[in-house]
């Protein structure tokens, strides 16, 4: 058989920046052909781009996961692209805080439905290729969040929920050779919390010291100590690890 057609293929959602990008580059690293998905399909471009500028096998795709017709659209790419995936990591997020006598319906949508609705139309979308395969490795990313945070009323909810879904999908595609495991990052410094520094009138480096203060092992987190987590879930040798979750946080959890 040749290299490729061994190769498994990944989705990484979110992998135009941050944790997704870090994840994607390390997925490919590790020999997977990696669909790097995101709304932002110039930023996908990129990092696709660098993938494949360093030997692997990637493709960019540009789609809301809010949207079924954009992810069939976007399935059906990847197949003809780079092949069946089998691996999918639901890592697109967004986050509207606020306490919750100030928290909008629209915060609390837009939330709920690029995390939980996200991940489930993706998860539902990509689950035949899995079960087709005998093979499925389904890696969600939660937050320390689900354990509950101030001002993230949405967020947390939907990391709770992003747990539950991991679990309740171990149990349902277990038989079929498909895990599914959640990541609880703690503080990772990317855009996404250096628009929280923002919000909070710091700098990301400001708010990631006044974190790593706090943090047992004395520092922030950066997106490799995620894409770390996820490579050990997808790994073929990690098929009796499902329904868990492992919290990357510098320190204890939960
Ligand atoms: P980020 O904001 O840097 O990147 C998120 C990516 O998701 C962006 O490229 C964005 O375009 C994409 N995205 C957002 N909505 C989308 C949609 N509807 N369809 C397609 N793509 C969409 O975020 P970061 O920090 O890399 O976080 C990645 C994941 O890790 C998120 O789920 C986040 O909630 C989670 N997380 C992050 C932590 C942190 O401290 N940065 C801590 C705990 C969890």
């Amino acid at each position: 058989m040749s290299r490729d057609s061994q190769q498994r293929v990944a989705i990484v959602t979110g992998g135009a920046r941050g944790i997704g990008a870090a994840v994607a580059h390390r997925l490919a690293a590790d020999g997977l052909a990696v669909a790097v998905l995101d709304r932002d399909g110039d930023g996908a471009e990129a990092v696709a781009s660098s993938i494949i500028g360093s030997g692997g096998r990637s493709m960019a795709v540009t789609a809301d996961i809010t949207s079924s017709e954009e992810i069939e659209g976007a399935i059906e790419s990847v197949c003809s692209g780079l092949g069946d995936p089998t691996v999918l990591v639901n890592n697109a997020g967004v986050t509207r805080d606020n306490l919750l006598f100030r928290m909008t319906r629209e915060d609390w949508d837009t939330v709920i439905a690029v995390h939980l609705t996200g991940a489930y139309l993706m998860t539902a979308a990509v689950q035949r290729f899995m079960v087709a395969a005998g093979f499925g490795r389904i890696v969600n990313l939660s937050s320390v969040a689900a354990l509950g945070n101030r001002g993230q009323t949405n967020y947390s909810a939907a990391k709770a929920g992003l747990i539950g879904m991991a679990k309740t999908l171990a149990i349902e595609l277990g038989k079929f050779g498909v895990t599914a495991n959640a990541i609880a990052p703690g503080f990772i410094s990317t855009e996404m919390t250096a628009a929280t520094a923002t919000r909070l009138g710091m700098s990301l480096e400001e708010l990631a010291a006044q974190y790593a203060g706090e943090i047992p092992v004395g520092r922030a987190g950066v997106p490799d100590d995620i894409a770390n987590v996820v490579s050990f879930f997808v790994d073929e040798r990690s098929g009796f690890v499902s329904g868990q979750v492992i919290y990357v946080a510098g320190g204890p959890k939960a």
